[in-house]
């Protein structure tokens, strides 16, 4: 975008992301005559999440869903353009979903190269380049499965609420051993990234809990300590085991138990 003309960034990744810009400061920040807004809906390293749509109708609106695709309904009427990759919410990598409104195509640029123009990927039936068959196909079955068995976006957003509540109030009933790393109001509800009181607790909370079977918790190499992701195929049951395991942990190792 920087060759196009000028970028207002609101939050470096150097500023980290603990805490989203609030509606007051999107809302000062906000240049009608900009040609569009970007923005990710959820960021998987620090875990904080809009639980809003950013921008006015004014201007266009982007989006990258990647990480909360299909995890909630949203309204397609408000952006020009969604993209998502599937590997969080909806199979395998290799495939990423664009949605894109028609009067957008309509405006692509000349020049482009092909693989860059979306009006060649719409020419062509999305399939200019050879596709990726199998990651197609698991994305098909995972989006049936959401319709068909889960009952649709709002059941499954209703799942991902249980999930993510239970998760931060075993955090917040810790009186501190589990420390939440986002701003409670930023809160994702499909990252959730906490730290314990010392580097090696939390190296022994990841070798207690892969001997329980609960793997894939260390936290994000940019940042450390422990991330649990609670995407659509991650089940209550699962939550709830990891919670347990959260109490026991506690208990064996707070100060005064
Ligand atoms: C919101 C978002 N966008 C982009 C990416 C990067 O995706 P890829 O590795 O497919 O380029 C990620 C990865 O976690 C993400 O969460």
């Amino acid at each position: 975008a920087r060759r196009e003309g000028p970028v207002k960034v609101l939050r470096h990744a150097s500023e980290g992301f603990r805490a989203l810009p609030g509606a007051a400061e999107l809302e000062a920040q906000h240049d009608p005559r900009a040609p569009y807004v970007h923005y990710i809906s959820n960021e998987t390293v620090e875990g904080v999440q809009f639980h809003r749509t950013v921008g006015r109708g004014d201007v266009l609106r982007v989006c990258d869903m990647s990480s909360d695709f299909l995890s909630r309904p949203f309204e397609i009427e408000d952006f020009a353009i969604v993209y998502a990759h599937a590997q969080k919410n909806l199979g395998p990598a290799g495939v990423t979903v664009v949605l894109i409104r028609d009067d957008i195509v309509d405006r692509v640029p000349d020049g482009l190269p092909a693989m860059m123009d979306y009006r060649e990927h719409v020419r062509m039936g999305s399939v200019y380049n050879t596709p990726p068959v199998f990651s197609i196909y698991v994305t098909m079955l995972v989006s049936r499965w959401l319709r068909n068995d889960v009952g649709g976006l709002e059941a499954m957003q209703a799942v991902n609420a249980i999930k993510a509540a239970s998760l931060y109030a075993a955090l917040d009933a810790s009186d501190g051993f589990y420390r939440g790393h986002a701003a409670v109001a930023d809160r994702s509800l499909m990252n959730v990234a906490f730290r314990l009181p010392t580097p090696a607790l939390e190296q022994q909370f990841l070798d207690e809990a892969r001997a329980r079977g609960l793997h894939g918790l260390d936290g994000h190499r940019s940042l450390g300590g422990l991330r649990a992701s609670l995407y659509n195929a991650v089940s209550i049951e699962a939550v709830d085991a990891l919670c347990a395991f959260m109490g026991d942990f506690r208990a064996a190792h707070a100060p005064g138990g």
